[in-house]
């Protein structure tokens, strides 16, 4: 995000609310189970932002997506589960849930709202204009506030219209959590206290490549975990037996080991690895030497020596970078080295010695794992877009919001 002015970015802190209908564009898009809301993280960490606005006395109207409906409605991706998780974590109130985005039922319905009031709107994907950016469905959702707040930093590499074509439509301002994750992702990767490491891992080396490429020119340590280290190994001469490798993907592993080097940026790969037959819970499985894989067997997770070293490594560093596991972590036993890796940040975290971020639906799943997310510095609430940031590239929401030329807010109309 180099060449973007944040500071240019308006945020809530000062801003009077008082009699105003804010729109707050959240992430609400929370797992689903039964229709009722499985995992209310995120509702939670917007919570900072809607009690400002609240205490603030504005009427505060709640929009989001839920899922990838393609502009079809079903209970699955319907946010009346969400209104009613957001109305028990508020515990004072009734929250309101108007079962569309826009139109005149909308817009009329909205106007008993009293100060203080809190309202969530239906599922912003049943329009299509959504996630074509669409202007006019863009008016059609201003319409409804006064002032913008964008809080959904996790949808932020959408080009959608209530994150990117909206904010130029009305007063727009970063919500608290939006603020919360552009300041600890610029702090971590703009300007990290080094030594900094960056672990990254996953499945596909396919998925990251634009993210090793970034961060193999900005960081001290960069670490390769998951079936993504097989294609770095596999670079390098290694033989990976059955393992799960991208052998189109070679080459381009070959320039980010060039450019590491060039950078000054050392390539952490494991040593030995733990191996099995098949991916399967309880099934039997061995540590090897990284360079006597068996051609029948496949890694699964990184073996016990090179936990060790990573650990050894990890705590000669500031500032700790994490998306990705290290193996098949969510498969028992081959979860040791990320579970391991968790617990050992958290520790550094917990004592001070460690600045640590990390992002990402598994590797939050991991930290959970071991309760490490509290000790951690910062806890992304995004995947996606913390992998653009991760690449090095502008976030469409985020440039909206800090070229929004938006007159301020008007005085509120009763
Ligand atoms: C996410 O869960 O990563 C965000 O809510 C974005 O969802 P999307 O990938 O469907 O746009
Ligand atoms: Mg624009």
């Amino acid at each position: 995000m180099a060449d973007l002015d944040l500071s240019s970015i308006k945020t809530i802190d000062n801003l009077d609310v008082e009699g105003k209908r804010v729109l707050v564009r959240a992430d609400l898009n929370v797992p689903i189970e039964d229709g009722e809301v499985a995992d209310d993280t995120r509702i939670k960490r917007v919570l900072p932002t809607i009690s400002k606005l609240k205490q603030g006395g504005a009427k505060v109207i709640l929009m989001s997506h839920l899922g990838r409906p393609k502009g079809e409605r079903s209970p699955e991706t319907s946010l009346r589960p969400v209104a009613q998780r957001v109305e028990e974590l508020l515990n004072g109130g009734p929250v309101r849930f108007f079962d569309d985005c826009v139109g005149p039922e909308v817009e009329d319905g909205l106007k008993s709202l009293n100060k203080g009031d809190v309202a969530v709107l239906e599922n912003l994907r049943y329009h299509q204009g959504e996630t074509t950016n669409d202007i006019e469905f863009a008016k059609q959702l201003a319409a409804l506030g006064d002032i913008y707040v964008d809080d959904a930093f996790s949808s932020a590499h959408r080009s959608h219209a209530s994150v990117e074509a909206i904010a130029h439509l009305m007063p727009a301002y970063a919500g608290k959590l939006m603020m919360a994750e552009i300041n600890a992702l610029t702090k971590a990767l703009a300007d990290p206290k080094r030594p900094v490491m960056a672990i990254v891992g996953g499945a596909k080396v396919s998925t990251k490549i634009d993210v090793l490429k970034n961060l193999a020119t900005c960081m001290d340590v960069l670490v390769v975990g998951g079936g993504m280290a097989n294609t770095l190994l596999n670079a390098q001469g290694v033989n990976v037996g059955n393992s799960l490798y991208e052998p189109d993907f070679l080459e381009t592993v070959k320039e980010v080991l060039a450019s590491a080097k060039k950078a000054g940026c050392e390539i952490f790969l494991p040593v030995d690895e733990v191996v099995a037959n098949e991916l399967a819970p309880g099934t039997d499985w061995d540590v090897c030497d990284v360079n006597a894989i068996p051609s029948d067997m496949m890694v699964l997770d990184q073996g016990p020596k090179s936990v060790e070293r990573l650990k050894k490594r990890l705590g000669e560093m500031s500032t700790l970078l994490w998306n990705g596991p290290l193996g098949a972590f969510e498969v028992s036993p081959f979860g040791k080295g990320t579970l391991a890796l968790a617990e050992e940040a958290g520790r550094l975290s917990q004592e001070g010695k460690l600045i640590s971020i990390a992002g990402g639906g598994d590797t939050v799943r991991a930290l959970n794992m071991v309760g490490a997310t509290p000790s951690f510095t910062y806890v992304s609430t995004a995947g996606g877009a913390f992998l653009e940031w991760l690449a090095g590239r502008q976030l469409p929401a985020v440039v909206a919001l800090s070229t929004s030329q938006t007159a301020p807010a008007q005085t509120a109309v009763a």
